[in-house]
């Protein structure tokens, strides 16, 4: 048999095997990812026999453009030998790797695999080694995409967990540790393989993923989305485009106090907000379902990429906790490695209170948070909208913490913590001379808790002491952030080197 209709023979065999499990084929995913005609592969018959009608290996791997923009791509493909990893897939792939970050372009993943194959002993297990090392090495250089499209079993599951961002589809994607079979055996337990690993558990409950596509195109699409905000490496400026003054973004600006409720404690969907207070309204956002008391994204303001990190009164008033800590500060630090600006809208009560927080960790990973924009080096502008409380205020890209600009809406209540909680703790003793009668205990309560709160519950101290840059309308919030943004286009980046890393909490 000859290359071609070896190659042809392979691709029907592809098609039967693949279209019976509702998913495409390799090569058809990678027909439909890229441009058209875009695709160059490399070692295509590396680890083949053709005289034995087997061409290659269980990767596929090459070079190819998405809207013009070049990357590499590694795909694998579960036709042979259920997509798992060998000597020969591990050496094509981290050829890859190597020339991604020699010619530092992003690298896309299309993962369906049975993991490390099981017939090539731990030499599998050596190339996913192999592969977790260059991953770490090219994380925060070159953007890193993977796509779950099928399986992701075994510890290899980590090379994904490794990248920047893991997309899944509704059906068909699954991650799991220890399959279905392994933990009836080891525990006991029943569980189906999408309570185990599916898209929906990994995108709403334990955030390992950043996007839940519909189907294999609409993940295609988010990895063209995410594409347009991302430079190819860490030392190019993030895309941009030549932006027209919108009237309609214009509109949009201008109305944004009808978006958000006079009463702190009403809540409102901060996405609105975002939406109109960037370009056209075009908010993409990461992990959308995951933590949603905190809401991250891209978005471009003047024709400029940012990532925007927003408090979201809707789900649990806006309270920071354990993931939504983790969330925004992977994402800060996503935006820091490759260079978009952060931008920070707050409307935060505080931290969310009670022992089921405390015990799963608020202080080690909410110190993520403080440690994510401390470290920042990129142009960090924030805006408090209606309020910021004790800690949550100072975490969420405070001045103090290393906010280039910080403002506040004319009305935001920026305190230690709220009147009743301060006077229940200040005012003790004058309560309680006010009683016994509970009502008049009560009535003075609610009086001093209005004192309290006309005298400390604004912005003007943190105006006054220098954390907040100024008082800005509502309406005037885009050009502000716009302004900034502008004004910071040239900020020092240069790191120190005084130390071989950090030692953040992890
Ligand atoms: C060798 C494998 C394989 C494996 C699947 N196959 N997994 N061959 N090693 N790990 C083969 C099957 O024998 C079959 O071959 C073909 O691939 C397709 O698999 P099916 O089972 O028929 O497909 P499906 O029913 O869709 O099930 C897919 C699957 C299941 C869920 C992935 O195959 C599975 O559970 N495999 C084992 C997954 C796993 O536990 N992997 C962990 C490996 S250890 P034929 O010839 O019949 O077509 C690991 C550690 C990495 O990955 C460590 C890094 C640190």
């Amino acid at each position: 048999m000859d290359y071609a209709s070896a190659s042809a023979a392979a691709e029907r065999k592809a098609k039967k095997t693949q279209h019976a499990k509702g998913k495409k084929t390799a090569r058809e995913r990678i027909a439909s990812l890229l441009d058209e005609d875009s695709f160059v592969e490399f070692g295509r018959f590396h680890g083949g026999d053709v005289t034995q009608g087997f061409l290659g290996a269980a990767v596929i791997t090459g070079f190819g453009e998405i809207d013009g923009r070049k990357v590499a791509l590694y795909v694998q493909d579960f036709s042979i030998q259920g997509g798992t990893l060998g000597k020969v897939e591990g050496v094509k792939i981290c050829s890859l790797l190597d020339k991604a970050m020699a010619m530092r372009i992003p690298v896309i993943s299309i993962l369906d695999s049975g993991g490390a194959r099981i017939q090539e002993g731990v030499q599998g297990l050596s190339e996913y080694g192999r592969i977790f090392r260059r991953s770490c090495k090219a994380s925060g250089m070159i953007p890193q995409i993977s796509l779950i499209l099928g399986p992701s079993a075994g510890g290899a599951v980590y090379s994904p967990a490794l990248t920047d961002f893991v997309i899944m589809t509704r059906e068909n994607s699954h991650m799991f540790v220890t399959g279905p079979d392994v933990v009836r055996a080891v525990t006991g337990e029943d569980v189906s393989s999408a309570d185990l690993g599916g898209a929906e558990l990994h995108n709403v409950q334990s955030g390992v993923a950043h996007y839940l596509g519909e189907d294999e195109e609409d993940a295609f699409g988010y990895v063209r989305s995410l594409l347009t905000y991302l430079p190819s490496h860490c030392d190019e400026m993030p895309p941009s485009y030549t932006y027209k003054p919108s009237a309609a973004d214009e509109k949009a600006a201008a109305a944004v106090k009808d978006l958000v409720p006079d009463n702190s404690r009403q809540p409102y969907n901060m996405v609105d907000v975002v939406e109109s207070l960037v370009d056209h309204g075009e908010f993409v956002q990461v992990q959308e379902h995951f933590a949603p008391s905190i809401i991250i994204g891209f978005a471009c303001i003047n024709g400029e990429s940012v990532g925007i990190v927003a408090d979201q009164p809707m789900h649990n008033a806006g309270t920071l906790d354990v993931d939504s800590s983790e969330k925004a500060a992977r994402f800060v630090r996503c935006c820091d490695a490759f260079g978009l600006p952060v931008v920070t809208l707050v409307d935060v009560p505080g931290y969310r209170p009670g022992a089921d927080q405390e015990q799963a960790g608020i202080i080690r990973r909410g110190a993520k948070l403080i440690f994510a924009y401390a470290n920042a080096t990129v142009p960090l502008v924030t805006i408090t909208l209606r309020k910021a409380y004790g800690g949550a205020y100072i975490v969420m890209g405070s001045k103090s913490i290393g906010a280039d600009f910080a403002y506040a809406w004319p009305d935001a209540e920026i305190a230690v913590m709220g009147a009743d909680g301060a006077v229940s703790i200040l005012n003790r003793r004058e309560i309680k001379a006010a009683g016994p009668a509970p009502a008049a205990m009560a009535a003075k309560a609610k009086e001093l808790a209005e004192e309290y709160a006309a005298q400390n519950i604004n912005p003007n101290l943190s105006v006054a002491t220098g954390e907040l840059d100024g008082i800005i309308s509502p309406e005037g919030t885009r050009q502000a952030i716009a302004e900034s943004l502008e004004v910071l286009r040239t900020k020092d980046r240069t790191h120190s080197g005084l130390k071989r890393h950090n030692n953040g909490p992890l």
